[in-house]
């Protein structure tokens, strides 16, 4: 008999060549349903980022890759200049997506980038070397995701409790996840972790994608309310945080869920080592401090109707819905990536680590 195909046996994103289509997991059905959409236009693929079909800032850069290539693949013109145009339409539309989560941009503007340099070649080349890149980012999503959860490893105990918020799961990435890599490698080499998961109001993506995965795994995850986590660390249950992020600014200010700098709070509190799981796609050394990141603001009912039967607050009530917080880079004990630990003054210790071709995209 086939074997049932669990939630991490599918694929976050994917590009159906076929169909001309990108194939993501409808999120906001989990953990209930697991259905598989194929977006052929940009306003679908648009709108699946807008309302978080697909989410979680690296399957969000690696949709957007697909994304654009799908709207080159559609320009029907042989003149560069037009084919220029036309492409950065879209980039502009995709972009406008959403604002915080900055592997959206890096995405578009890596693709760009390939077109801008091929002023020389024919549209259908240059729509050969988006298909060619628009896996290639996905590829290295998993590679960075497989690398980060090596060094993060090396920074865990076996047997250790783990507080993670939000997901930064295989359902933020192509596979693997950011905060997950080390779990997920840890599992399989014997560790014994505790892994603790904030449900993450509003949206509750730490109960309905974290728990979820985690648990298909056969992880031992428990499932708290945002509210519970001092509680676990005053109990000592708690050994060390790990968190992804939607943007790391110059200084190591980090944009993540709503209620990550809380969590960072109370780590700094209770002594507790505290680290941001960040692919350098999620680094932007353009943007200097947490300040100049441009937080989400969410639609009210998220909070007072989503999860109720009937709306929970007095109808017309003012609500405060941002998507994400920033965390002050003083409460961070190190930033994971894939090329080695960012700690202390994070300027300098980004210099150190990050290869030259990651640095060149910088202007500074
Ligand atoms: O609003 P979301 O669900 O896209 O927010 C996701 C997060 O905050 C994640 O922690 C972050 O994108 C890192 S994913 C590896």
């Amino acid at each position: 008999m086939e074997k049932k195909m669990g939630i991490l046996d599918y694929e976050t994103v994917a590009l159906d060549d076929e169909n001309s289509a990108l194939v993501i997991i409808d999120q906001t059905l989990l953990p209930g349903e697991i259905k598989l959409l194929k977006l052929k236009t940009q306003k679908e693929i648009w709108t699946a980022i807008r309302k978080l079909q697909v989410r979680g800032a690296p399957a969000i850069g690696d949709a957007a890759a697909i994304g654009i290539y799908l709207a080159a693949k559609e320009i029907q013109t042989d003149n560069y200049e037009e084919f220029v145009a036309q492409f950065n339409k879209a980039k502009d539309y995709l972009a406008s997506a959403r604002p915080t989560a900055v592997n959206l941009f890096w995405a578009l503007d890596h693709m760009a980038r390939l077109v801008y340099q091929l002023p020389n070649s024919s549209v259908e080349d240059i729509k050969r070397v988006l298909r060619y890149e628009a896996g290639a980012v996905k590829a290295d999503d998993i590679r960075t995701c497989q690398r980060i959860g090596e060094n993060g490893l090396k920074l865990l105990q076996p047997g250790w409790g783990i507080l993670t918020h939000c997901n930064a799961g295989q359902l933020a990435t192509a596979k693997y996840g950011t905060a997950t890599a080390p779990m997920y490698l840890g599992q399989q080499q014997g560790y014994n972790f505790k892994i603790y998961a904030d449900e993450t109001r509003p949206l509750l993506q730490g109960a309905r994608l974290t728990a979820f995965e985690l648990y298909s795994a056969g992880m031992d995850v428990t499932l708290l309310c945002d509210n519970m986590a001092a509680s676990l660390m005053q109990q000592g249950k708690i050994q060390a945080v790990l968190v992804g992020c939607d943007r790391v600014a110059a200084n190591g200010d980090v944009a993540n869920k709503i209620g990550t700098s809380a969590v960072a709070i109370l780590a700094k509190h209770y002594k507790i080592p505290f680290y941001v799981c960040a692919p350098s796609s999620t680094i932007d050394l353009d943007t200097p401090t947490g300040a100049d990141i441009v937080i989400e603001q969410r639609a009210p009912e998220e909070v007072t109707a989503m999860w109720y039967k009937e709306p929970m607050a007095p109808a017309g009530v003012k609500v405060y819905n941002p998507a994400f917080d920033v965390t002050d880079h003083k409460l961070i004990t190190g930033i994971i990536t894939e090329y080695g630990v960012a700690s202390g003054y994070y300027k300098r210790s980004f210099r150190k680590i990050l290869p030259p071709h990651v640095l060149d995209n910088f202007s500074k």
